[in-house]
């Protein structure tokens, strides 16, 4: 498969008053398309400098990244802020959802910058939030919502203009274990059904685990890089799963 991400001889150094820190050091990897990439690594050690680098919101000090065949670290401001609302979407740890917009509105939001028309915008988003399991909450603010529910809302905005490259950035650092597991899930099986790359940053490895590859950082260097079958169930799986559990219920509600 082709590389969609292209990332050669990476540094970015920050002036600290007088210090240099170097966040990331000689970096270079290529993503292919479609790829479900996870950047592992404790705190402090470049992920997030990474994950700026390669989403364009950060300019480095050395190197390049190439998306596509565009090579964004040259791209001026307007250039790039056209680039990512064209080619990329995030998922924030923190929702970034607008509080005084209904989770229909949210989610249709990205859309009306692409000139998507009214009811063409409805229409997408409320797709979105059917699949994502939000179909009953499409008029729901934000603060009506729970944790999980709000990130879910986060994840139907990042993926309803079908972006080619999804980042997120502790995407599930706010929500329980179970939903962690809902989530991950989700985004996994919506790259796979959409055919887009995902680059998700975290510094747990049982979340690493869901996917394809995983790219350990330490002090800004890359320190492992190795494939992995992730444990993200397939949609047919997960219903599968829960139609198990439902009869299992009702026997043993008969036998009661
Ligand atoms: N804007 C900045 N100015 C100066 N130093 C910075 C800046 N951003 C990050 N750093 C430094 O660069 C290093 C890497 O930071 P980064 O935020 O990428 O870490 P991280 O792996 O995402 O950590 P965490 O898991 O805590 O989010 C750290 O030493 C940090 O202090
Ligand atoms: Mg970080």
């Amino acid at each position: 498969m082709a590389a969609i991400i292209k990332i050669e001889n990476l540094r970015k150094v920050y002036p600290v008053g007088k210090e240099r820190i170097v966040a990331l050091n000689n970096i270079s990897f290529d993503i292919e398309e479609g790829e479900i990439c996870c950047i592992l690594g404790t705190s402090g050690s470049g992920k997030s400098t990474l994950l700026n680098q390669l989403a364009g919101l950060e300019k480095p000090t050395k190197g390049s990244v190439t998306i596509g065949k565009t090579n964004i670290s040259v791209l001026s401001e307007t250039r790039l802020a056209k680039f990512r609302q064209k080619y990329i979407g995030f998922v924030f740890q923190s929702y970034n959802l607008l509080p005084a917009y209904t989770a229909l509105e949210n989610v249709a939001m990205p859309l009306m910058f692409r000139g998507v028309s009214k009811k063409k915008r409805e229409q997408k988003a409320k797709e979105l939030l059917k699949l994502v399991g939000l179909g009953k909450r499409l008029s729901h603010k934000p603060t009506q919502m729970s944790g999980g529910q709000q990130q879910r809302v986060g994840i139907a905005r990042a993926f309803v203009s079908k972006q080619k490259i999804i980042f997120a950035d502790e995407p599930t650092g706010n929500l329980d274990s179970k939903t962690t597991r809902e989530v991950m899930e989700l985004m996994v099986n919506l790259c796979r059904k959409y055919k887009e790359t995902f680059v998700l940053v975290t510094h747990d490895r049982d979340l690493a685990l869901y996917a394809d590859r995983i790219i350990t950082l330490a002090d800004g260097e890359i320190i492992k890089d190795e494939r992995n079958q992730s444990i993200a169930r397939t949609e047919e799986q997960i219903a599968a799963e829960q139609t198990a559990m439902e009869s299992k219920e009702e026997s043993k509600n008969t036998e009661e």
